[in-house]
């Protein structure tokens, strides 16, 4: 199976960011040389992407596609179409992937949340592609506490793990403390099969009144097609400050190597 489309969502207010947010979009806000979508956008092509649909906000979209289109083409990135979509209110995550199903049409495809990066060289998404050759949806999912869990989405394993791979029959946005379904947390890395869009089409707006994409996941689990895929790697999350400078310290690390052993040591670089 050819996985050869990324859907990157980037429409989000990005409150967590303000005051940088107020004027520029979240996904410009720099890691060392790039905004933090390049990052997404090389990982796509990487993974084999020939097309990038990057779902942005009507206000400031236009930078984006400034960056990637107007601009000329980026290095590295010679060999994937970008194009972006505008999402014209911001409601929900569910709703800004059903807004790329124009240009996916019938295809499978991964769908990168910018706000993890990947660390360089631990690419997860040919795993979750080799998952998805069964016309499965798969995602990407980590052992996680439960103070961190609670903050993000538990899946409901419906099978053992074997050689890194579950079943799953859904997720739980935000699971109170009590009722946890596993420490298996959601990274934001997919690959949906395009079916997924008939569940997003018909989605009342769920928690927070958003469409949301583990709604449209819960119906793919209900009916045993979808699939969780284990990762140990640690994703960089740049959707709030002190992680933005984190990942700043480890990607300028691994990009310059600058940094000497006992500074690496201090902000624990490894
Ligand atoms: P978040 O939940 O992180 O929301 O969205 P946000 O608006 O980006 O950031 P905060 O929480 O206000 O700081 C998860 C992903 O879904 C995208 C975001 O861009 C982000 O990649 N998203 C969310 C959209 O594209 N459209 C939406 O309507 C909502």
């Amino acid at each position: 199976m050819t996985v050869d489309i990324a859907v990157i969502p980037a429409a989000g207010r990005g409150t967590r960011m303000r005051p940088a947010t107020r004027v520029v979009p979240k996904a410009l806000l720099t890691v060392v040389d790039r905004p933090t979508i390049q990052y997404a956008v090389e990982e796509a092509a990487r993974a084999g992407a020939k097309e990038a649909i990057l779902i942005v906000d009507l206000e400031v979209g236009h930078l984006v596609h400034q960056h990637f289109v107007n601009s000329g083409p980026l290095p590295g990135l010679e060999h994937i179409k970008i194009r972006p979509v505008v999402q014209e209110e911001p409601l929900g995550l569910g709703h800004a992937v059903l807004e790329a199903e124009r240009m996916v049409a019938h295809r499978p495809f991964m769908c990168i949340l910018a706000d993890d990066i990947v660390r360089p060289g631990l690419d997860v998404l040919p795993d979750l592609i080799g998952a998805a050759s069964d016309g499965s949806s798969v995602v990407c999912i980590q052992e996680m506490t439960p103070e961190v869990i609670v903050s993000k989405g538990a899946v409901i394993p419906t099978s053992e793990l074997v050689d890194g791979v579950m079943s799953i029959g859904g997720a739980i946005e935000k699971p109170d403390e009590s009722s946890i379904p596993s420490l298996y947390g959601v990274l934001g890395r997919y690959v949906f099969q395009p079916e997924i869009f008939e569940h997003l089409a018909t989605l009342e707006p769920g928690r927070a009144g958003e469409i949301q994409l583990t709604d449209a996941m819960n119906q793919l689990g209900m009916e045993g097609k979808l699939k969780g895929v284990v990762t140990d790697q640690e994703f960089l999350d740049v959707g709030n400050p002190l992680g933005l400078l984190r990942a700043s310290m480890v990607l300028g690390n691994h990009q310059f190597g600058e940094f000497s052993a006992i500074a690496r040591e201090e902000l624990g670089l490894g």
